[in-house]
């Protein structure tokens, strides 16, 4: 095929992708961008795959069989479960860019010093970001230990790691072609796989978000060092988008939660023993019965939910949308303030109120809230709780201090959903819970707010 043509349907995909990307920024057109970005690869793909001198029959069966197993896949993961499958995909496009450079390689020993710099980059990072998306695949279902494991001299083992692929790297690059070269190679490729388990074991379970998306960009990088070595334009172009994202999101979600990416992987949050309740903040707590919250919010003109973690452990969306639907025919003023670290992965509660038909107007991000919450009559907080901690504001000793929060506290009322008093992920006590305008509502989250709802129909 005429490379005119390829590289100008090329650029379509690249632009495709650039929109999709644009669309994904707001849960109104996030569905198209999607669609919009997969049809800019579909045509990359075929393009490709007219592009003389493929065997077509493993091309197809690959795709059957993958095509199959990630429709079955995706068709039956759970919206909980988004993150666990974000993280094998990165995987898997790691291990490709780790096997499409080996391949490369192994057919043609005579590389030039930068593709053999380019062929390193694609299979050390491509490695690694497999091995490290396996292991946060394993923490965040559950197959291997939540906690971040930490030791003595971990630190010491992976920059010993990196610092021996670097001295291979080098090796590799001045003698790809001898047999020494492919060894060398090879013992990357393992460098590599040792090193993604490695640096990504300290992380505790809940900041598997931040390194999913960081993993993400990672694979980016390494499709686009793979794109080099087999000198395929829309393969660099695609991997740099997802590299850049991929940052850019890590970069979001550390500063919503007022934490350096150093932190998130360095730290070992998730090691330390979690605040015992009844440490912490102390006082009264008062309580509320459905009966006493059924009131409050029939008086109410405005209520603004503000949906946690819980909210998704519950899967009370559905009766969140009904019971916003019943304010509203009261006359009430009803919006949705989302925090972006809400929940455990990023978008978390969009996701889910979208999933119940709420209205995309009525949700509002924290910094639209937080300068009119004095004026809200009723901030309903439904199994949220390091969002809404107001020691990020004033406690300067606390592990959150510093992270901007959804300051449910200023409103004039503020009803808090949870099943006890325990702590949320980040293991301390919330003293929003001892708030005088505070009334803590006890039980499953879908329960209690379907026991509102019936209160609502039965008046
Ligand atoms: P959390 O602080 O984790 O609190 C969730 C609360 O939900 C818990 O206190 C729990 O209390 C309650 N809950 C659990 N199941 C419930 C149920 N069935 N019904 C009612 N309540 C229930 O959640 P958050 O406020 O959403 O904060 C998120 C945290 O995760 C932040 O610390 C954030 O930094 C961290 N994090 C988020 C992300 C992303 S990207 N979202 C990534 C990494 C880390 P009970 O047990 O008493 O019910």
């Amino acid at each position: 095929m005429n490379p005119l043509i390829i590289n100008f349907t090329y650029v379509v995909s690249a632009v495709l992708f650039i929109f999709g990307l644009k669309m994904l920024s707001s849960p109104a057109t996030a569905r198209q961008g999607n669609l919009l970005s997969s049809l800019g690869m579909l045509i990359a793909i075929i393009v490709t795959m007219l592009n003389a001198g493929l065997d077509y029959k493993w091309i197809f069966l690959g795709i059957v069989i993958g095509s199959g197993l990630g429709a079955i896949v995706a068709l039956r993961v759970k919206m909980t479960a988004m993150p666990e499958m974000v993280a094998l995909f990165n995987g898997f496009g790691g291990i490709s860019s780790l096997l499409l450079a080996w391949a490369e390689y192994h057919q043609n020993r005579e590389l030039s010093v930068f593709i053999a710099l380019v062929a390193f980059l694609s299979a050390f990072i491509g490695g690694m970001t497999f091995s490290g998306s396996m292991i946060a695949f394993g923490k965040l279902s559950g197959k291997v230990t939540q906690k971040a494991v930490v030791f003595k001299g971990q630190h010491v083992i992976n920059a010993a790691f990196l610092v021996l692929a670097l001295l291979a790297a080098a090796v590799f690059c001045v003698t790809p072609a001898s047999d020494f070269g492919y060894v060398v190679f090879v013992l990357i490729l393992l460098v590599a796989l040792g090193f993604g388990i490695t640096s990504t074991i300290p992380i505790g379970g809940a900041d598997m978000p931040v390194v999913i998306s960081l993993l993400n960009s990672y694979s980016g990088l390494a499709a686009c060092a793979a794109g080099f070595v087999i000198s395929n334009n829309i393969l660099i172009v695609a991997g740099a988008l997802v590299g850049a994202s991929g940052i850019i999101l890590t970069n979001i979600m550390c500063k919503a939660m007022n934490r350096s990416l150093a932190n998130v992987l360095f730290s070992g949050f998730g090691s330390t023993i979690a605040q015992e309740a009844g440490a912490g903040p102390q006082g009264e707590v008062r309580t509320a019965s459905a009966e006493d919250v059924y009131y409050i919010l029939e008086a109410a003109d405005s209520v603004t939910f503000v949906p946690g973690y819980g909210l998704a452990v519950a899967q009370a969306q559905h009766a969140v949308k009904e019971l916003g639907d019943l304010l509203e025919a009261n006359d009430t003023e009803v919006s949705y303030a989302i925090h972006p670290v809400a929940g455990r992965m990023p978008g978390h509660m969009n996701v889910l109120l979208a999933e119940a038909n709420v209205p995309y107007d009525q949700l509002v991000e924290m910094d639209e809230i937080n300068p009119r919450m004095e004026s809200v009559d009723v901030c309903v907080v439904i199994g949220a709780n390091d969002v809404v901690n107001p020691a990020a504001l004033d406690d300067e000793s606390s592990p959150i201090y510093g992270m901007p929060i959804i300051e449910t506290h200023r409103a004039k009322t503020v009803i808090v959903l949870k099943r006890s008093m325990n702590p949320g992920f980040a293991g301390i006590q919330n003293a929003l819970f001892f708030a005088e305008n505070a009334r803590m509502y006890f039980g499953d989250a879908k329960a209690s707010i379907q026991a509102l709802v019936t209160e609502f129909k039965n008046d």
